[in-house]
């Protein structure tokens, strides 16, 4: 393989999935397998390295991990296929590349020139063109354009000046780390230690499961749960040691670490597809569990809401005078969703800010603004950027989050988790709804500390949001006539969705799917505000899809959608209409009619965006997109 000059372009990994075990099964299986329930973090490339018998063997490919298990069949059956076959102790990593085309060349795991050594990473070494060129001076061959190979040569010079004994890898690693800048979780293995994998963990995520005679280290549980459910968070700045019967954790100055054990209580079978073709169709139907789930012993007799874990007191929380919710994607459209309702309980003014504009722009904080951190996976580097700012000014920090043991959690001060289950389809949907739940949970429990909510009312809220899985359950089972509208408009170039109050954000939600998914032009837009501009992108036959909020009780939203309704209609827009029953008034406006039952106005997101995320799947689908991988995306986006 060719070497690379400084000057040439370098490619870092930004979100991508790892994998390591050591125990008595057979490495490669495990690994394989683990990388497979990671795939939907990255899949521009995989590979995996093997140690046995004091012999070192890598393979790796670019493409999905499709092409690494055709390489490894086909290797099975030559010579070369020996370590694979004999080695117990492996690491496994799937790619998604930050920046530039992926290719075989740049694919992990990458190796020490003499090849004792393959290193994995996830993440951005910042500081790596420095020792790169460091290296190269004193005569290092780089057979790559990665800031991992970096980290790959210096561990194999700190390896061979560190003290022999079982602590020789981790101390070598520790070395490494102290020299390097950026976000990373890096996994090692090295020929002489068959029994050993070493990793680290900076701002990237990095778990370890605890098997008996065997021990897993992964990005996500998901890849070592078919094994076994308990699991040792890692905190920042942390070394692990693994062996088939040990875990030593120790900081990066060596001294020995805190951590902490938890128990999954999710088994394998919550991350396989159970027979839908697509992760994201399962998913979609899990979403009546998922919001039991959410709401489950989270109020007590006495009408009062539970969070998880609070390192705030009443009497802070009474203080608090404004809400900024701060989030990405899909998850900021949750906090769009709740902003009306924790307005509406507490009256609180609440600001909703995408994570990565937040900082930047120096918001007003201090201890009486609380934020609220939303994420699905806890490990969105916007997102704990944001966190991380509010937290330097003073403001305190609650997380919604779906993933125990995760960075955003681990880093704020009170949480409400989702249990939504494992999301692995790369486009959010249970998360989403899930996320409303606890935000309105949290909405509830900020107006009951602060008296402006009576544990009665706050029971009759509760109460709603516990009839919603059943709602939510009715319009899956009758998503049928949304799969035909879906085959009528796959080959239209742009669907415009448009909603009013909560339904606005279900608007935008409705866009981002079909975007992210069907790779169509899509924008949801708050129905008031066509007609000063959007309205000119209608056309004759343009699809536009509109919720249209419920007739009864705030019915003067209802009218106002109406007439908004006949001024696309009377531009020639084809109107797809989602309505609640019994609201005959929109009939003679559909041209495709999705009938929801009736729920509270803020409930009503919840049950209105399913048939939106139907309405993408089979789209992209109908389209012949991957649904569950679409092109550019990942799951886990742990880059700025
Ligand atoms: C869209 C989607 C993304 C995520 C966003 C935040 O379907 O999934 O927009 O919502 O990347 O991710 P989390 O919630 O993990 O912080």
């Amino acid at each position: 393989m060719p070497g690379c000059s400084r000057a040439q372009l370098h490619y870092a990994d930004g979100m991508c999935g790892i994998v390591g075990y050591t125990g008595r099964q057979r490495a490669v299986d495990v690994v394989v397998d683990g990388l497979k329930r990671l795939e939907y973090r990255g899949y521009d490339s995989a590979g995996v390295a093997i140690v046995a018998d004091g012999k070192l063997d890598a393979q790796k490919r670019a493409g999905k991990l499709t092409n690494l298990t055709e390489a490894l069949k086909a290797q099975a059956t030559s010579a070369d296929g020996a370590v694979f076959e004999a080695g117990t102790t492996g690491i496994g990593h799937t790619r998604w590349a930050t920046h530039g085309a992926p290719n075989d060349l740049n694919a992990h795991p990458h190796l020490s020139e003499d090849g004792s050594i393959a290193l994995i990473h996830n993440g951005i070494i910042e500081n790596f063109a420095q020792l790169r060129g460091a290296l190269e001076r004193d005569g290092v061959f780089f057979a790559s354009e990665t800031d991992t190979e970096t980290a790959a040569h210096l561990l194999a010079r700190e390896y061979a000046n560190a003290p022999e004994g079982q602590d020789r890898l981790s101390e070598a690693m520790r070395r490494v780390c102290r020299q390097l800048e950026g976000a990373f979780t890096l996994l090692a293995v090295h020929r002489d230690e068959p029994q050993t994998v070493v990793g680290a963990r900076r701002n990237s995520p990095l778990v370890v499961g605890r098997g008996e005679g065997e021990n897993f280290l992964a990005s996500d549980v998901a890849a070592f749960i078919a094994h076994t459910r308990e699991a040792v968070e890692l905190g920042q700045d942390q070394v692990v040691r693994i062996s088939p019967t040990d875990i030593v954790v120790t900081n990066f100055d060596g001294t020995p670490a805190q951590t902490r054990e938890f128990h999954i209580d999710w088994d394998a079978s919550a991350a396989e597809k159970d027979g839908y073709d697509y992760f994201m169709l399962k998913e979609i139907a899990e979403q009546p569990r998922a919001i039991a789930d959410t709401l489950r012993g989270r109020l007590t007799g006495t009408g009062e809401v539970v969070l998880d874990d609070v390192h705030l007191t009443p009497a802070q929380l009474r203080e608090i005078d404004k809400v900024f919710v701060i989030a990405c994607g899909t998850a900021y459209h949750s906090g769009l969703v709740a902003k009306y309702a924790i307005e509406h309980w507490t009256r609180i003014p609440v600001e909703v800010e995408l994570a990565s504009e937040f900082r930047y722009r120096d918001p007003v904080l201090g201890p009486k603004t609380l934020c609220i951190a939303v994420s699905q996976s806890g490990e969105t580097m916007d997102t704990i950027m944001a966190l991380r700012h509010a937290k330097e000014q003073n403001a305190p920090v609650l997380a919604i989050c779906n993933t125990i043991g995760s960075t955003i959690p681990r880093e704020s001060d009170a949480v409400l988790y989702t249990r939504a289950g494992p999301e692995v389809a790369v486009a959010s949907t249970k998360a989403f709804l899930t996320q409303i739940v606890a935000a309105y949970l949290v909405g509830l429990y900020l107006a009951q500390v602060r008296g402006v909510k009576f544990g009665d009312e706050v029971s009759a809220v509760v109460r709603e949001l516990e009839e919603i899985p059943a709602a939510v359950q009715q319009v899956i089972e009758v998503s049928e006539p949304v799969r035909e509208i879906a085959q009528r408009l796959k080959d239209d170039k742009q669907i415009l969705f448009l909603g009013r109050h909560v339904g606005y954000p279900v608007a935008l939600e409705g866009a981002l799917k079909l975007k992210e998914l069907a790779y169509m032009h899509a924008e949801g837009f708050a129905a008031g505000e066509l007609k000063h501009g959007p309205i000119s992108l209608i056309e004759e036959g343009s699809p536009v899809v509109v919720t249209v909020p419920s007739p009864k009780g705030r019915s003067v939203l209802h009218d106002k959608m109406v007439s908004n309704i006949q001024e696309v209609r009377a531009r020639g827009a084809k109107m797809i209409i989602i309505a609640e029953e019994g609201d005959d008034v929109v009939e003679e406006y559909a041209d495709e009619l999705i009938r929801v039952p009736h729920v509270p106005t803020l409930l009503a997101p919840l049950v209105t965006t399913v048939p939106l995320q139907v309405l993408a799947c089979e789209i992209a689908s109908a389209r012949g997109h991957d649904v569950d991988q679409p092109r550019n995306l990942a799951k886990s986006v742990t880059v700025e």
